[in-house]
């Protein structure tokens, strides 16, 4: 009776009539007439039940039941997946219980079966389960063991006993991820996780014990490589009301509730943990490694290359000393899923693979075999790139006077856990592979495309070679075809050539197939507009039209030559450009999380962004700046530094986007520059008086920093004529010393660190000085922003950046105003570089 369409209604009855029968029948479950033992031969087929009953609702098929146990076939609600499985059933605790069961074995977890599977209790005394097709999905293997019977025990034990009542198999010797009350683990049984909370299947956990030396070892890796918990079984007994380890090394849950049921399961998390039925419901009573291991020592708490750090959730190994960021993170919103590599290792070509150092960090697992003798950190690090399945390596040095180290290969990425001092040496590099230009000539004439006998491998190479040949010869006509079809006018545009390490050139139809006929605007800046698109690699890139400035000049790709040889973490990378007659466009790095106003000024809760990472956006601009400013080989000042052009990267990495533009356009074009550049409100008094130097990016960057942590826009129209400048604001309740008022009000976060976030006013406060000399450099706001001043002989900072003592608004027209702050600041900090 139960069929698809009426599923619904069908759960709904399902739930009424099994609460209504349970509380008008007893709890006691012979009631329903299901028997404890049978004989053979008899099967079962894994049918829809055409009588109701309030098992059905519970998803569970009744074969045999015992007391609190109850075995058969269990399925998930759609009942395509289904297993031949033991579960707790505590009835005769309360009448809730039909809607707990809890899943304690499984015969075929591994091999799902559907509607239509047969279990058969064989006359030969074997125990077989078929899916529909009549394929054999497990068997107890019992054939001529003069089996006799089967049956379930109180305990929830499935046995096959013989003409003796011998056990001759049970379900007691094969466990799964779960020891119910009197049921012991001995050496030779693993209990095995499931994979993860909604795969079901095995997964890469296990616990067990060593025969040889006695100890409980919980152990990751689908081969069970690495132990991560390792314990001598009679030491331990501080948490023995959970559990009791009795002679012989069996281990087994203890009914120290001395009521009820209770077991132990190894969670997907590596966890073992012991449930019990309390007042209605399975309770987490202990997590029996809590002792010994902390959060981060699980071997995948973070998930592939994560990083564990005590209380502060997981992140991403950091970029390299280049600013490159080898991984990013799976799934931003869930940081425990782990990172994976940007560029996947291939072990094709070893000389584009290197070693990443990881410092301060140690594998999750502290029980590393030392399964090599190579003693050198050297020789450790070659033996990893020599070795395709190499992906980390641990060094650790001991003791270097006895030569006692360690060199570890992982085979399977793990996490990581951020570590303090120890007594030993501790190293850890990633292997990591640049990108490879592939080469697909190389490809096509590989032999190794082709079969592998001799004879077919020769017509391979041949035929490699002529479509190898034909294939030149096509590209040979393709040039020659563009060249005669050139126009004579563009021969500037060839300036460029290709040299490696500078922009990829694109053409304007390859621009425009990328980004699908420039249909998705991203949005409009100065310059134009910025359309999302997708290159054939699946690279995403986000276009820029550079529109009404003439035909391209040579100046143009001279200039996007400078831009895209910056690079820098902070600073949104130039991947490309087109220059074709009067069509000039940039590519540029994708960046999702889109631009920082859409995030500070956004009222939404849950996208707001919290204290830490607004924190860090401040520092990285400041950085992507200070590269600009002085870090790289020509100094470029942007500005046009607002919240619009400071995007954001998958995990809220904060990059400068649109630096040296206004280069770009040309000088004679300067008129463009001073219409263009500079929005009002972002700009330093100065401008008026054309004095630019860097430092009006300073100012624009106070007001930015302002902006993050008010949260609110420099001027909001909204708002009482005397609050809508935030500038004006800022003086006014500085002069009152009511920071605290200025606060982001819809952030909780923020509110809490209030304190914090007051001192970072007063950085802003520093940068909005009126005389651009008294301004930081972006350096030293680096430094500042990083705690590092102190270092910094040349400069005396035991003065935190001075609260501007007393603040003017000077009338401009345009929105910018201007703060003077007592001149608590060295003066060999003034003036332009
Ligand atoms: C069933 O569970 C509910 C809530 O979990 C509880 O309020 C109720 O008392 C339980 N019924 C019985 C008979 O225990
Ligand atoms: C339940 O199993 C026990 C053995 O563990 C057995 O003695 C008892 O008779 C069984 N109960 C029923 C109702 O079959
Ligand atoms: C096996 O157990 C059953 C009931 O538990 C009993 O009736 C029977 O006599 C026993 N057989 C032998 C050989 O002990
Ligand atoms: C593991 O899978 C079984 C089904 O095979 C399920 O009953 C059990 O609840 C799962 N355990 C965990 C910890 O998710
Ligand atoms: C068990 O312990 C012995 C002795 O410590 C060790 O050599 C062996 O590798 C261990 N076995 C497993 C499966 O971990
Ligand atoms: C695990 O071991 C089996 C054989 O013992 C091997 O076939 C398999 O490739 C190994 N898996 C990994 C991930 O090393
Ligand atoms: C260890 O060293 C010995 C000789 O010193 C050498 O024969 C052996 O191959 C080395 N083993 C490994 C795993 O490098
Ligand atoms: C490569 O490393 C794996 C483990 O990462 C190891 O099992 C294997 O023996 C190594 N191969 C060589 C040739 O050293
Ligand atoms: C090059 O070879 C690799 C594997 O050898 C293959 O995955 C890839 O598709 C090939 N590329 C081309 C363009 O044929």
């Amino acid at each position: 009776m139960v069929v698809g369409g009426r599923r619904n209604t069908v759960c709904f009855l399902a739930t009424f009539l099994s609460l209504f029968i349970m509380s008008l029948l007893l709890t006691n479950v012979e009631a329903f007439g299901y028997p404890s033992t049978v004989m053979p031969s008899v099967s079962w087929t894994n049918v829809v039940p055409t009588d109701f009953s309030f098992w059905e609702s519970a998803g569970v098929r009744p074969i045999l039941v015992n007391g609190s146990f109850v075995c058969g076939f269990h399925c998930k609600f759609e009942g395509t997946a289904c297993l031949f499985a033991i579960s707790i059933f505590p009835s005769s605790l309360d009448s809730n219980s039909s809607f707990s069961t809890q899943m304690v074995w499984s015969a075929n977890r591994n091999k799902p079966i559907g509607l239509g599977a047969k279990l058969q209790f064989s006359q030969e005394g074997d125990l077989t389960l078929e899916d529909d097709h009549d394929t054999l999905v497990w068997s107890t293997n019992t054939i001529g063991k003069f089996v006799l019977g089967m049956k379930l025990t109180h305990q929830g034990n499935l046995i096959l006993f013989d003409g003796n009542n011998k056990t001759v198999w049970q379900s007691f010797d094969h466990p799964t991820d779960c020891l119910v009350l009197g049921q012991r683990l001995v050496s030779g049984q693993k209990l095995k996780a499931n994979m993860s909370s909604t795969d079901w299947t095995e997964g890469l956990y296990s616990f067990s014990i060593n025969s040889s030396n006695g100890y409980f070892v919980a152990s990751i890796g689908s081969n069970a490589t690495l132990d991560y918990y390792q314990s001598y079984g009679s030491q331990r007994n501080k948490r023995s009301q959970f559990y009791a380890i009795f002679s012989d090394n069996k281990f087994g849950p203890f009914n120290f509730l001395r009521a009820g049921v209770s077991f132990i399961q190894l969670g997907s998390d590596g966890h073992l943990r012991y449930f019990s039925w309390v007042e209605s419901e399975w309770k987490e009573v202990d997590d029996l490694f809590k002792d010994e291991l902390n959060q981060c020592d699980y071997p995948l708490v973070c998930g592939e290359y994560g990083i564990c750090s005590m209380g502060g959730g997981c992140n991403c190994p950091e970029p390299d000393e280049n600013n490159i960021a080898h991984f990013k993170m799976i799934n931003f919103d869930n940081p425990d899923l782990g990172c994976s590599p940007n560029v996947p290792i291939s072990c094709e070509s070893s000389s584009h693979e290197s070693l990443l150092e990881i410092k301060h960090v140690s594998l999750s697992t502290s029980y590393l075999p030392d399964n090599s003798n190579i003693t050198d950190i050297e020789s450790c690090k070659q033996a990893c790139l020599n070795n395709c399945s190499c992906k980390y390596v641990v060094f650790r040095s001991y003791n270097p006077m006895f030569g006692q180290s360690l060199c570890f290969f992982g085979s399977e990425a793990l996490s990581f856990k951020r570590e303090g001092d120890t007594y030993y040496n501790s190293f850890v590099f990633l292997k990591v592979q640049s990108s490879i230009v592939p080469n697909p000539q190389r490809n096509l004439s590989s032999p190794a495309h082709f079969p592998q006998t001799k004879k077919r491998q020769n017509v391979g190479v041949i035929l490699a070679i002529i479509l190898g040949a034909t294939f030149i010869g096509f590209l040979i006509f393709t040039v020659f075809l563009l060249k005669i079809k050139k126009d004579p006018k563009d021969v500037e545009e060839d300036y460029l050539g290709h040299i490696s390490g500078t922009p990829t050139r694109f053409s304007y139809e390859e621009l425009k197939v990328a980004t699908n006929n420039f249909s998705n605007k991203l949005g409009e800046g100065g310059f134009g507009c910025v359309f999302q698109g997708t290159l054939p690699c699946g690279a995403q890139i986000a276009v820029k039209c550079l529109d009404g400035f003439g035909p391209v000049k040579k100046s143009f790709i001279a200039e996007v030559e400078t831009i895209g040889s910056i690079h820098h973490f902070n600073l949104v990378r130039l991947v490309g450009f087109c220059a074709e007659k009067s069509h000039m466009l940039l590519v540029y790095e994708y960046m999702c999380n889109g631009s920082l106003d859409q995030w500070i000024f956004c009222r939404d809760k849950a996208l707001a962004l919290g204290w830490q990472c607004r924190r860090k956006i401040i520092l990285e601009i400041a950085n992507g700046l200070a590269y600009l400013h002085g870090g790289c080989r020509q100094k470029i000042i942007h500005l046009d530094i607002k919240p619009q052009n400071i995007l954001l990267d998958e995990n809220f990495n904060a990059k400068v986007s649109d630096f040296g533009l206004s280069k770009l356009v040309g000088r004679e074009q300067s008129q463009v520059v001073t219409t263009m550049r500079g929005t009002p409100g972002y700009m330093a008094p100065e401008w008026l008086n054309s004095v630019i130097t860097e430092k009006v990016d300073v100012y624009s960057f106070g007001i930015v920093v302002l902006e993050i942590l008010c949260g609110r826009k420099n001027v909001d129209r909204s708002l009482p004529e005397e609050d809508a400048h935030l500038v004006s604001l800022f003086k006014r309740k500085v002069e009152d010393g009511q920071f605290l008022d200025l606060v982001d009000k819809y952030n909780e976060e923020m509110q809490s660190n209030a304190v914090e976030v007051v001192e970072m006013m007063k950085v802003a406060a520093w940068c909005l000085q009126g005389e651009y000399a008294k301004r930081p450099s972006m350096s030293i706001m680096v430094k500042f922003l990083e705690g590092k001043m102190d270092d910094e002989n040349e400069y005396d900072f035991s003065n935190p950046p001075p609260p501007p003592a007393e603040v003017e608004t000077h009338g401009h027209q345009m929105d910018a105003a201007a703060i003077t702050a007592s001149p608590l600041i060295p003066s060999i900090l003034s003036g332009p570089r």
